[in-house]
């Protein structure tokens, strides 16, 4: 079962509850946090997720672009997200454990998240350890509306493979560039989670745009 997660990064962000209704198909919403360190752009913040957790019940996939993300994790868990991905260059590997066990303590989702110079095997000690969800970056990370890197295919098909031998109920979710042609390809790959900003919300009717995803 493919799961769609539209990007908040492309809605208006003086009408995210307006843009949130206009996506009742969705199965999660992507929330796209950028602090201007990890990433060059900042985006939104705790209180943002905060004031989204009371006006949607959907699942709210929060994809953290910060520098040393453990400091935060208490802070957007409370806020009500649903999941929590950490970048694996945003900190030390021990950290990033520390990051996920709080997470775990909390009752959030965890996951990991690869930039494109990452290499998949770098997945392999947190899907020992279990994780809920592994993200390949299929962009850099940083601005919607870039194009789908092709050379990240393979990453996708490999993690697959790792998620299969060592974590099985994984979910595996790209994110960047994601249109209903290069969709095709990264669940060809194995991808079960698709992030979409502007081919969900730069499209006129972006509920027609997830199913167009979806199928
Ligand atoms: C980029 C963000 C993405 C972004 C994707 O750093 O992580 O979630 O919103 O946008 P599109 O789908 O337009 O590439
Ligand atoms: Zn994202």
């Amino acid at each position: 079962m493919i799961k769609i997660a539209p990007s908040l990064l492309s809605a208006d962000f003086a009408n995210l509850q307006r843009d949130i209704e206009g996506v009742p198909n969705a199965d999660w919403l992507h929330v796209d946090v950028m602090d201007g360190m990890f990433v060059p752009n900042i985006s939104i913040g705790v209180p943002v997720v905060k004031s989204l957790r009371r006006c949607t019940d959907k699942f709210l996939d929060v994809h953290l672009m910060v520098e040393k993300p453990g400091r935060y994790v208490e802070a957007f868990a409370r806020a009500g997200a649903d999941l929590l991905s950490v970048h694996l260059e945003a900190d030390m590997p021990p950290a990033i454990h520390a990051a996920l066990d709080q997470m775990e303590a909390l009752g959030v989702k965890k996951g990991v998240v690869l930039r494109p110079i990452t290499a998949a095997e770098a997945v392999i000690p947190y899907l020992k350890r279990g994780i809920d969800l592994v993200l390949v970056m299929t962009v850099e990370p940083g601005f919607g509306g870039q194009a789908f890197m092709t050379d990240q295919l393979e990453k996708i098909t490999a993690i697959r493979r790792y998620i299969g031998a060592y974590c099985p109920a994984c979910d595996l979710e790209v994110d960047g560039g994601v249109d209903p042609e290069t969709a095709k390809l990264v669940i060809a790959a194995g991808a079960n989670v698709l992030v979409a900003g502007s081919a969900v919300f730069g499209k006129a009717d972006p509920a027609a745009a997830v199913d167009a995803l979806r199928s």
